[in-house]
């Protein structure tokens, strides 16, 4: 079941998104957080942040874990996810060290760390996991294709995304080609899904994702067979839905 919820202006669905999480800490102080990077949820943990500073919430007994990571970039890399996440949240609430979790992307063994990450979110099953989706239809790493895993994986990154990211490093030969990210079926695990949306470049891909046929070539569209996904959509993101 999908609640497709629209939001004139993004401050207001910061706040939804934000006070949905909070509600479930302060309810389940020891629920699991499933969390994502990238620019769709910045001002959720900006509006977290402001929630555990005003002692609205604490996160002392919860545990998180995110969706991917980068292979080959050290935690201290400015375009690590693990760096993304101390930055962005981590380092500014009460959450203890050993309670946040994000595949390592440095693993000497890759499949060995992917089997370690699904041990790890068997142990900690997910109460609401966070979701952005990318232009493509991918949701973490799991970009469109014939196939996809239902487990944690190595992903070669596509042409576009290497192009896309290339961006945010000095030079084009240091963009990670490789990342770890959580399978679709550890994703439609989680309790609930929070899937956010901005932006007119993102509408054709909403509207295919929630309206459209359910497949793996828009891995967001198999979302639509779970039986709890809020999608919070701002004015622009949501302009194709009825
Ligand atoms: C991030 C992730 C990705 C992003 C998606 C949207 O951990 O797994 O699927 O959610 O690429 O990225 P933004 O929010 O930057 O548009």
């Amino acid at each position: 079941m999908m609640q497709i919820i629209h939001f004139n202006d993004w401050e207001l669905l910061d706040a939804y998104a934000a006070q949905t999480i909070i509600n479930k800490i302060q309810e389940k102080p020891n629920a699991v957080l499933g969390l994502a990077t990238g620019s769709t949820p910045l001002g959720i943990y900006a509006k977290i942040i402001e929630a555990y500073r005003s002692k609205e919430v604490s996160f002392a007994q919860t545990t998180t874990v995110n969706l991917d990571e980068y292979v080959g970039l050290p935690a201290e890399h400015e375009q690590s996810y693990a760096y993304y996440m101390k930055q962005q949240l981590f380092s500014h609430i009460d959450i203890a060290d050993d309670h946040y979790h994000l595949p390592n992307g440095l693993a000497e063994n890759l499949k060995a760390e992917c089997d370690r990450y699904d041990q790890l979110l068997e142990q900690n099953p997910i109460d609401i996991q966070l979701l952005g989706l990318g232009h493509n239809g991918h949701i973490g790493f799991n970009e469109p294709d014939a196939l996809l895993s239902a487990g944690t994986h190595a992903v070669q990154l596509k042409a576009a995304t290497l192009e896309a990211n290339a961006r945010f490093f000095s030079s084009a030969a240091e963009v990670p080609k490789m990342a770890l990210t959580m399978g679709v079926g550890s994703i439609l695990k989680a309790h609930t899904i929070i899937l956010v949306v901005r932006g007119a470049d993102k509408a054709e891909i909403v509207e295919q994702a929630l309206t459209g046929p359910i497949t793996t070539d828009v891995p967001a569209s198999l979302l639509q067979t779970h039986p709890r996904v809020i999608v919070l959509l701002d004015r622009e993101a949501g302009r194709k839905l009825k």
